[in-house]
């Protein structure tokens, strides 16, 4: 694990790494902030992805290595979707909050990008071991969001395609998450859990 957490780390960093590398040498193609933001939307939607499957992974292999991964990925989550975020703000809206503003309430995608963002912020903010031990019980409760930043972030990208005639994509996405959600539901916990304990 010592050595596990940092390379994983180092792998998190190769999307943008990538990013980087493509900027430098013209590789962004005809329209760069679109691939910028592309980009970094995927990557934020694929470490929710990832950091929703650590609890079912931990339930399946009985492995408590998962969970101490899920911050750092939840928190990579949280970085892309702020680059994610700033790209559009800065290139798209100029860094103009009003303009911001009015493109937040205009147009529903942009909307739920928005929520979901705003939601993921106070799961960021505390996902410390300090912030733990303050909130006690509340920690549980106010970390419990992350099941409807899934739907939101689903939504944005859904509504985002929508308009696009492309679904095919998103619906992958959106069928992995319920996966995840559905694992959460406590009888489906036990049964995985069963079943574990019925293999060792
Ligand atoms: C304030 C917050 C957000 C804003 C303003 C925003 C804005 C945008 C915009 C403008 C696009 C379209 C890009 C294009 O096709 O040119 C987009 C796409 C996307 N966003 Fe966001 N977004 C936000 C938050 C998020 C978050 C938090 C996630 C994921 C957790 C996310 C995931 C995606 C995905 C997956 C796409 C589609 C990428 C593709 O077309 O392949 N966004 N977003």
């Amino acid at each position: 694990m010592k050595l596990l957490k940092p390379m994983i780390f180092l792998f998190c960093l190769v999307p943008l790494a990538r990013l980087i590398w493509l900027g430098a040498y013209d590789g962004l193609g005809a329209n760069p902030i679109e691939f910028i933001t592309r980009s970094t939307g995927t990557w934020a939607l694929v470490f929710l992805c990832i950091t929703l499957a650590m609890t079912p992974l931990r339930l399946i292999t009985g492995l408590s290595a998962w969970i101490k991964l899920r911050r750092m990925l939840g928190l990579f989550c949280f970085f892309y979707a702020c680059i994610h975020f700033l790209i559009w703000f800065w290139l798209d809206q100029n860094l103009d909050l009003q303009s911001m503003w009015n493109d937040v309430v205009k147009r529903p995608f942009i909307t739920m990008g928005f929520l979901t963002l705003v939601l993921l912020t106070p799961l960021a903010l505390t996902s410390n071991q300090w912030s733990v031990r303050q909130l006690g019980r509340r920690w549980t409760i106010l970390h419990k969001l992350v099941y409807l930043i899934a739907c939101t972030a689903i939504l944005h990208y859904w509504w985002h395609k929508a308009g696009k005639n492309d679904l095919d994509t998103v619906s992958i996405y959106g069928a992995i998450i319920l996966l995840l959600l559905i694992c959460r539901i406590p009888i489906v916990r036990n049964i995985l859990q069963r079943k574990r304990n019925s293999v060792t």
